[in-house]
């Protein structure tokens, strides 16, 4: 079973800050792009169509499920699933859902139009492959990479349903713009999402694509049939398989911190040093990478360029075996 997890764009699950002299590994340069037009298509959620600021520039293609990082004010980075027309290269869209004491959020609903920001990307953590038909799982904001993948599945004729769940249909963005067959679920008038009945049917061929809250994920994980082509993205980072306890130095000469078996070590960083730089939380953006001074890291993130692997360390996501001490460059 294939599943890729990564944080959900449109969500204020973190506070990014960009480490002096750490850049984050990108393979593209930042462009900047201008905010064309501000559109609210659900209570506390926020569209920007985006436009390149130079006339005449075009963006780069993208494909449903991708998602580009987003420099807001202050160096804060986010990652947004873009949620247009694929094949629209003059303009950009994100949705982004007000979180309260969100940073990124935040500055994203403080955005005017002609108001300037930097973006990087697209990127895909969330590949959207060939099926003979589909299952689209959306719980609330987890619509924005959904919807381009059902748009992409109804233009090609391929076979598809969508169950879209969310609190309330004020809350539910795009609800109205998904075609074929499509079950529209708010919680308020259908009740909690029930996992079985999304799946009931499924044939062989189908792959299933979810993007909502974890538990939501991981309901629909669980009655899903073994060796169904299962495609993920998630609201926060996945708890925490296989850990056991180590340590982590923070420096060659700085304190020592013990790392729990069912906590990552960015999160018990954090609490030390609440200034530690993170972004995705879950190994993709490179963020948080620190270099590796000493000690024998299990490494749990994904590759994307930089320095060599076994010379930094992800902490987001990456482990070391129990009792183990890693020094890490802070
Ligand atoms: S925060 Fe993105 S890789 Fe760790």
């Amino acid at each position: 079973m294939l599943a890729l997890e990564r944080v959900a764009r449109g969500i204020e699950p973190l506070t990014a800050r960009l480490r002096p002299g750490h850049p984050i590994p990108e393979p593209e340069g930042e462009r900047t792009v201008r905010v064309e037009r501000v559109e609210h298509p659900a209570e506390g959620v926020a569209q920007l169509t985006l436009v390149p600021a130079r006339p005449g520039e075009t963006l780069p293609a993208w494909q449903p499920g991708q998602h580009v990082d987003v420099v807001l004010g202050g160096g804060v980075l986010r990652q947004y699933s873009l949620t247009g027309d694929p094949s629209d290269r003059s303009a950009y869209r994100i949705a982004v859902r007000r979180i309260p004491d969100g940073v990124g959020s935040g500055l994203v609903h403080g955005l005017r139009e002609g108001d300037t920001i930097g973006l990087r990307g697209p990127r895909n953590a969330f590949p959207f492959t060939r099926a003979e038909r589909y299952l689209f799982v959306a719980g609330g904001i987890g619509i924005t990479p959904i919807l381009p993948m059902v748009l992409s599945a109804h233009r090609a004729a391929v076979p598809a349903r969508t169950v879209y769940t969310g609190r309330s249909r004020a809350t539910m963005p795009f609800a109205d713009l998904l075609p074929g067959e499509v079950s529209v679920r708010p919680d308020d008038e259908c009740g909690p999402p029930d996992p079985a009945a999304i799946v009931e049917g499924l044939t062989p061929g189908t792959a299933v694509y979810v993007c909502g809250p974890s538990p939501l994920i991981e309901a629909v994980r669980a009655r899903t049939p073994e060796g169904t082509p299962f495609f993920s993205e998630r609201f926060a980072p996945a708890p925490v398989v296989d850990g056991e306890p180590f340590e982590v130095q923070l420096g060659e000469d700085g304190p020592v911190v013990p790392i729990p078996a069912d906590e990552s070590a960015l999160e018990v960083m954090r609490r030390v040093r609440p200034a530690t730089a993170y972004s995705c939380r879950q190994g993709f953006c490179g963020t948080c990478r620190l270099t590796l001074l000493s000690g024998e890291a299990d490494h749990r993130d994904r590759p994307t360029g930089g320095s060599p692997r076994g010379e930094e360390f992800a902490p987001c996501v990456s482990r070391a075996a129990g009792g183990e001490r890693l020094v890490l460059d802070v």
